[in-house]
């Protein structure tokens, strides 16, 4: 095996998330000396802060698989370290230190606003922060999400799925309604998602709901019945219920604005109807301009995300820019960031994961997807110079992590974390244990500040 005194290539990843991970395990393999380089004190990303907090088994899985990679020699993992222009580092520092090129894998880290009136009411919220909430990632894991009794949920897909999930089994509560632009055909959401809420759907409500719509269906060639078997094909392996929620369905329905009283809080949501339109073999919805008002007290977006637009790559249509004609291409995919205004690559930048298509697929696409752009990468770098002395660029990123951040966290500081964690769950006697806040977790390691200090 390589060490890291004979590899001549350096690259950063940013983002360790499962793009980032795997990204850089593929570099290590094609022997590139990486510094991941990661916004959270633990790898995962969505892996250990999106995926439902009961998923236990599915997660130490990722996890195991994710220690294996921390611990490849060619890897250096900085936890802890937020990459962006306005940051202690940015993409502009990464190539002065002599990083040959970056793979950004920051995941979607933006908000899709549709800028609709009330969006600023309390007890509107987007799927993503909740998610991190229960899942525990600071800072949002001690914020409040203050969500009633009637909650509408706009979007219906997996993300929606957990959302409901957790608002029926862990908060009880009253009603839950999914609100779907389009029909009961285009439900985004699997059987198997459907399973942990499906006891808790109002059967006769959902009856009523198709027959509502189901001429507007028929308009465009769909059977009602096929759809309505589908959300209901998920009853026989259904979780026992553990709360008297309704889960309803609201189809062709549009959100058009959040209505609140005096005080700003949520009493109304208002919804446009629509109809199916077909559009390219699939469908569009398309406002009938009539519009009604839904009885709710919360709502949540659970319509996927955006990238961060401040990160300081070229942004366009809620995506940062992608090379259209490629230099280094895998299986016909665009990994490198573009700056559409000039015209021209960034150069020695690439994108992965849900940096490279927000809010698209499981982990294991992810997965792929960051090995695709390693590979890109790589070709990149085959055309690069070697560099004579690798150990000179960590270096100097590790002096300037020292200068602008607190605490950056190692891989050895992950493994004093996740002993720490282990005891304490065994301790607590639950299946896995996470603390709440990054003073905690720093704490836990002894760690105030970065390496070589
Ligand atoms: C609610 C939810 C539930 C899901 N459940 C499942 C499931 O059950 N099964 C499944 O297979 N898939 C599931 N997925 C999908 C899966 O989580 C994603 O496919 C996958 O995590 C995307 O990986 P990624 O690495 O591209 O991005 P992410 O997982 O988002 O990782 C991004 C990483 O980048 C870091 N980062 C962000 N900004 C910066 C910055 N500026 N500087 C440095 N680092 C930064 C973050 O700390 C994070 O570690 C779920 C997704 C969601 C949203
Ligand atoms: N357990 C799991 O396996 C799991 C759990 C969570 C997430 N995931 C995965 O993570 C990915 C993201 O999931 P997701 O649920 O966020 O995305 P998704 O499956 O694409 O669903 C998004 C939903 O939001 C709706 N939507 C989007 N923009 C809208 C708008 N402007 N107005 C109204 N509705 C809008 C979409 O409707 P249209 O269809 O009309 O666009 C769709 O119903 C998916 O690949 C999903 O499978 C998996």
């Amino acid at each position: 095996m390589a060490t890291n005194q004979n590899l001549h290539k350096v690259a950063a990843v940013i983002g360790a998330g499962p793009a980032g991970l795997y990204a850089a395990k593929q570099l290590a393999a094609n022997g590139v000396r990486v510094a991941l380089i990661n916004r959270d004190i633990k790898p995962g990303g969505l892996a250990e802060y999106g995926i439902y907090h009961s998923k236990h088994k599915m997660k130490q899985g990722l996890r195991k698989q994710f220690r294996k990679i921390l611990e490849l020699p060619e890897i250096n993992y900085y936890g802890n370290v937020m990459v962006g222009q306005d940051s202690g580092l940015s993409l502009e520092d990464l190539r002065e230190m002599g990083f040959q090129a970056i793979m950004v894998a920051v995941g979607a880290q933006g908000t899709k606003w549709l800028g609709l009136p009330g969006e600023d009411l309390n007890g509107v919220y987007h799927a993503k922060d909740i998610v991190y909430h229960y899942n525990r990632l600071p800072p949002f894991s001690t914020q409040p999400f203050l969500i009633g009794d009637r909650v509408a949920l706009i979007g219906v897909g997996n993300v929606m799925i957990d959302i409901a999930h957790w608002v029926i089994r862990d908060l009880k509560a009253d009603e839950v309604v999914a609100v779907a632009r389009r029909g009961p055909q285009e439900v985004k959401f699997t059987k198997k998602e459907m399973e942990n809420v499906a006891n808790n759907l109002d059967q006769a409500a959902l009856e009523a709901e198709i027959e509502r719509v189901k001429e507007r269906m028929q308009a465009v060639g769909q059977d009602p019945q096929a759809a309505k078997d589908f959300i209901l094909s998920a009853l026989p392996k259904a979780k026992e219920p553990v709360s008297d929620s309704r889960f309803l369905f609201q189809f062709l329905s549009s959100p058009c604005r959040i209505i609140g009283d005096e005080d700003g809080n949520v009493t109304g949501l208002e919804v446009e109807d629509t109809k199916l339109v077909p559009r390219n073999g699939d469908t569009k919805a398309r406002s009938l301009e009539t519009k009604r008002i839904l009885d709710v007290d919360t709502v949540v977006f659970c319509i996927g995300d955006k990238v961060d637009d401040e990160f300081g790559l070229p942004v366009q249509w809620n995506e940062f820019v992608k090379h259209p004609e490629p230099e280094y291409p895998v299986n016909d995919v665009s990994f490198e960031a573009y700056d559409h205004e000039v015209e021209e690559p960034v150069e020695g930048v690439f994108v992965s994961g849900w940096s490279r298509e927000a809010s698209s697929g499981l982990v294991g696409v992810a997965r792929k997807d960051g090995e695709n752009g390693a590979e890109a990468l790589s070709q990149y770098l085959e055309k690069q110079a070697p560099v004579n002395n690798t150990d000179e660029v960590i270096k100097k990123l590790e002096q300037i992590l020292r200068e602008n951040f607190d605490a950056v966290v190692t891989k050895e500081d992950i493994k004093k974390l996740e002993d720490a964690e282990m005891d304490e769950a065994q301790k607590l006697g639950v299946e896995s244990y996470k603390m709440n806040s990054n003073e905690e977790m720093l704490a836990a390691i002894g760690k105030q500040t970065v390496p070589g200090d």
